[in-house]
């Protein structure tokens, strides 16, 4: 199968903060952020898998800052990792200053895609290639992630958790 680069997955969603979306703090709802995640990582995978996905796991989210009514924000996905069916997607966010137009990172998340047919059974995706440093970092961590992952959904056994353990033995 081809092997694919991870900038080729890139998918970016720009939008607006409006009043209906928000806390009783006039800041972004955290559900409304996480489903915006959602939807721009699964375009990201579906662009490397050119396959039908599904959401098969929320691994990781940091909410570092608030996001008030009325901000622009950036959701910029891409996969990081692709294994047999599963795929990694890194979700990157950001606001942008209104009147310089520079972006500050509020928020990171990291999804699990699994890529299927048309029964939703798993199907083969093609594998990615690093380039960039960042992406190199990322597409190294995924194998330690996705053990982790499976781990904590009762998918895997920790003996079987080579690259977790590992990291413990260092
Ligand atoms: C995700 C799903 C397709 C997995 O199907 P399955 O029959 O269990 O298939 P498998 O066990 O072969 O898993 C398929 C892949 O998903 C990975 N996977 C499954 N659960 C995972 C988890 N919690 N974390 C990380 N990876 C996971 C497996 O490791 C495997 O990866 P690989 O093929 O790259 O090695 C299935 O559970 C499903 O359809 N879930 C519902 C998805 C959904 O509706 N999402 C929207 C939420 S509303």
């Amino acid at each position: 199968m081809l092997i694919k680069k991870s900038k080729d997955s890139l998918a970016i969603l720009t939008d607006v903060v409006l009043p209906g979306e928000t806390n009783a703090l006039n800041n972004l709802f955290g559900g409304e952020l996480l489903a915006r995640m959602d939807r721009a990582g699964s375009i990201s995978a579906q662009r490397h898998s050119r396959n039908i996905v599904v959401t098969a796991s929320v691994n990781h989210v940091v909410f570092r800052k608030v996001i008030p009514v009325g901000s622009v924000v950036t959701i910029e996905a891409k996969v990081s990792r692709a294994f047999n069916s599963s795929m990694e997607v890194y979700v990157d966010v950001w606001i942008e200053d209104r009147k310089t137009g520079d972006l500050t990172k509020v928020n990171e998340g990291i999804y699990t895609f699994v890529a299927v047919d048309r029964l939703g059974s798993p199907v083969k995706v093609s594998a990615i290639k690093p380039e960039t440093d960042l992406e190199t970092e990322r597409f190294e961590g995924a194998l330690r992630r996705k053990q982790l992952s499976l781990l904590l959904s009762g998918r895997m056994e920790a003996k079987d958790a080579t690259e977790l353990k590992a990291l413990f033995e260092e």
